[in-house]
């Protein structure tokens, strides 16, 4: 049976040139690099100038996409940003994208469901293209997290950084099964009742402020390596493979002990997972675009390799996508 996938034809990804290491931090709040890296994995994080919104990260990645794919800003129809840093509460982030990239007039829009949110707007955008409203659509994960960090919390301000990964989804014609090229199933889930593990202690319709990221990073921890895992196995099932054929993982980069957590519950083998996270900490939406951009072009990840995504966040959010290359 022939059917429309959507394939990933590009991707590109975007690091503010400032870099904050474990040891700038340590001059901050009462921490050490020692402690950072054997609890996370993290060694440093890049952080956006003041004068640099969200937009602008979303912007470069997503020029670097559409030349890694051979497409051109006009050609784009459908712009997704996951984004929990809006330059502003509204209009969208997407469409100030849309607007700084001179893509013409299209479908525009922000999916925020925190560091879940590429995995959600990933599967969001795929809808398009698989019904043939989208013929050459931009999904882009886009943070700036240092923004919403209250620099005297040191269980949560050494954990975060900014960047932006973004991808080019193309329609292609597969047969149904799973050597189609393109995404091949998904599984999104949302615990609402949560809510108060990892939030944001601000918003226009509370206190009118942006507030501050707070976690109670002990649970978040536990629920992570439990669920995520449950979500790759119904993303596995939903595409028709088994974990065991998958070529390449790549998780959400928040906590290289949770990536290990779920590895070890899926029985992964440890080489075939891709690890940002020590350079570019969490990124929360960015973190997938990003390491699979750095896995792509550094040749790890190739055309026709099966790769699952899986991811984590606020709200609780959590799920997984199964995609061929
Ligand atoms: O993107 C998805 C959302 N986020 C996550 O997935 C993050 C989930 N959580 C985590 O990654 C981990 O829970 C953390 C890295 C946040 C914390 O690691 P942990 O092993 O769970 O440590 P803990 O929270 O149990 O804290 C252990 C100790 C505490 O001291 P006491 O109470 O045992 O004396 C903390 O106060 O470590 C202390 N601590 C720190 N010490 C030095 C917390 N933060 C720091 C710090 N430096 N930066």
């Amino acid at each position: 049976m022939s059917v429309i996938r959507s394939a990933i034809t590009g991707t590109g990804a975007y690091l503010p040139e400032q870099v904050v290491t474990n040891a700038d931090l340590a001059e901050l709040v009462e921490t050490t690099d020692e402690w950072i890296r054997e609890r996370t994995g993290i060694r440093r994080r890049h952080k956006a100038r003041d004068d640099q919104p969200t937009s602008d990260l979303a912007v470069e990645a997503a020029r670097r996409a559409l030349e890694a794919a051979g497409r051109t800003a006009d050609e784009v129809d459908l712009i997704v940003v996951a984004t929990t840093t809006p330059d502003m509460t509204f209009p969208a982030t997407a469409s100030i994208v849309q607007r700084k990239l001179g893509a013409g007039v299209g479908i525009a829009f922000d999916v925020q469901a925190v560091c879940s949110g590429f995995v959600y707007a990933l599967s969001v955008a795929d809808g398009f293209v698989a019904r043939g409203l989208s013929k050459c659509a931009l999904v882009i994960g886009a943070e700036e997290m240092t923004r919403l960090m209250d620099w005297t919390d040191r269980s949560t301000c050494v954990l975060f950084g900014d960047g932006a990964g973004a991808v080019v989804l193309e329609p292609r014609e597969g047969q149904g099964t799973k050597a189609d090229t393109g995404m091949l199933g998904f599984a999104l889930r949302c615990d609402g009742t949560k809510t108060d593990l990892l939030y944001v202690d601000g918003g226009p319709a509370t206190t009118g402020t942006v507030g501050h990221l707070r976690m109670a990073g002990n649970q978040v921890f536990r629920h992570a390596v439990i669920n995520i895992a449950e979500a790759v196995t119904a993303a596995a099932e939903a595409a028709g493979i088994e974990v065991s054929e998958v070529d390449w993982f790549v998780p959400h980069q928040a906590n290289q002990r949770i990536i290990k957590g779920v590895g070890d519950r899926l029985g992964l083998d440890e080489d075939k997972v891709i690890l940002t996270v020590a350079d570019h900490a969490n990124t929360s939406a960015a973190s997938i675009p990003l390491a699979l951009d750095v896995a792509l072009r550094d040749g790890r990840i190739k055309p026709g390799d099966l790769v699952l995504m899986e991811a984590m966040g606020g709200g609780l959010t959590w799920g997984a996508c199964a995609i061929r290359m």
